[in-house]
């Protein structure tokens, strides 16, 4: 059934999701491709090194392992709304999901600030879709006035099924790895969530008795919106300042990332760095990861550009393997590629003190 075909619903079992088989909302999600990424372990020295992309998914990003098990969820309950706050990705996901649940969609964007491709996919499937002249974080405090007036089911990651969802990814990991894990998990971060979500997958494999050992789970984050690598540096996590947030990484434009506490105690259940990269070494890192005739979107670059400093600082051995987690699609930004390879993208003054490490790229003109 498209139920068993899809790569969140084989592990029903292990998912914690009342969910009548009727109701569940599925487009093949999941069973994403683990990929070798020969040329960038050569040039920083490893034996291994690996790409989850989960920008292989229907939509092209990982958003949505989480939208099945939370529309579905959503559909049992009776909803006939949903809605989201979004940096572009989650509310594609949405929209898509919805629209397979014949439900309604209402997304609200940051205006000028997410990437063409993902604002034509709300529209595309359907959604009511917004653009509020303001950031990430204030579609978020707009969206919860509304959902306190009105019967919409509010699907930001903050709801607990799309966490379920998203730490499959942790045992297809696993699964293509002969159910072993690897050494480091090096993902994203932007609201936090998806680091905690393959957290939780990870430490219930160990709990169970699947896999014998955590791996380390880095979280890296652009240096433009930055606030819980802030807040390791100054208090170890103890406490979180909201920041006024910049990147071209659109995706992860976040001041005030709502589940950071989560995303803190998965760094320290699993002995994982939080490190900030800027945008001359995004960039780069995006270009590296297209020559290995992959491809990302550049919010998923950075965890390259992250393991470049984790292994400078030897947190990351040699010996060791990696997994990187490329959360979007290449195409997702097409502009962004685009600028930088013609040399559009970055100041002159970004660009300039990038001594770069990995002979890879030429730019093209
Ligand atoms: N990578 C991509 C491509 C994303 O779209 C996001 C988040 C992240 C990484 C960060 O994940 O928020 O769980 O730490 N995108 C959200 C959205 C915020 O609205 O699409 P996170």
């Amino acid at each position: 059934s498209p139920v068993d075909r899809s790569g969140v619903w084989r592990f029903r079992d292990l998912l914690p999701i009342v969910a009548d088989e009727r109701n569940i909302v599925t487009l093949s999600e999941g069973n994403t491709p683990l990929y070798e990424l020969p040329r960038s372990a050569e040039a920083l020295g490893l034996d291994r090194l690996l790409a989850k992309h989960q920008g292989m998914n229907p939509t092209g990003s990982f958003k949505d392992t989480g939208m099945t098990a939370a529309l579905s969820v959503a559909k049992e309950m009776g909803y006939r709304w949903v809605a989201c706050a979004s940096t572009g990705n989650t509310s594609a996901a949405l929209a898509a999901y919805a629209a397979r649940a014949r439900m309604q969609s209402l997304v609200l964007i940051p205006e000028g600030k997410i990437a063409w491709g993902k604002l034509s996919q709300a529209m595309d499937y359907g959604a009511l879709t917004l653009q509020l002249r303001t950031d990430f974080d204030g579609c978020v405090q707009v969206l919860s006035e509304v959902v306190r007036k009105a019967p919409v089911y509010l699907l930001n990651s903050v709801n607990p099924y799309r966490l379920e969802g998203q730490k499959t990814p942790a045992f297809e990991i696993a699964e293509q790895m002969d159910w072993s894990v690897p050494d480091h998990v090096i993902v994203p971060g932007g609201n936090l969530a998806n680091c905690s979500a393959l957290g939780k997958g990870f430490l219930e494999m160990k709990s169970l008795g699947i896999t014998d050992k955590l791996p380390r789970i880095s979280v890296i984050q652009a240096s433009g919106a930055n606030p819980l690598y802030r807040s390791m540096m100054a208090n170890g996590g103890e406490h979180l300042e909201p920041v006024e947030a910049n990147t071209r990484a659109s995706a992860i434009r976040i001041g005030n990332p709502a589940s950071w506490r989560k995303a803190v105690r998965i760094l320290r259940e699993t002995g994982g760095w939080c490190e900030e990269v800027n945008e001359a070494e995004i960039a780069l890192a995006k270009a590296e990861i297209g020559a290995e005739g992959i491809g990302c979107e550049p919010a998923s670059a950075v965890t390259l550009a992250g393991l470049k400093k984790l292994v400078q600082k030897r947190r990351v051995a040699s010996s060791e393997t990696t997994v990187l987690l490329l959360t979007g699609h290449t195409l997702k930004d097409s502009d962004y590629t685009i600028a930088y390879h013609r040399g559009e993208l970055l100041r002159e003054e970004e660009a300039a003190p990038l001594k770069p490490e990995i002979e890879l790229t030429r730019r093209n003109t």
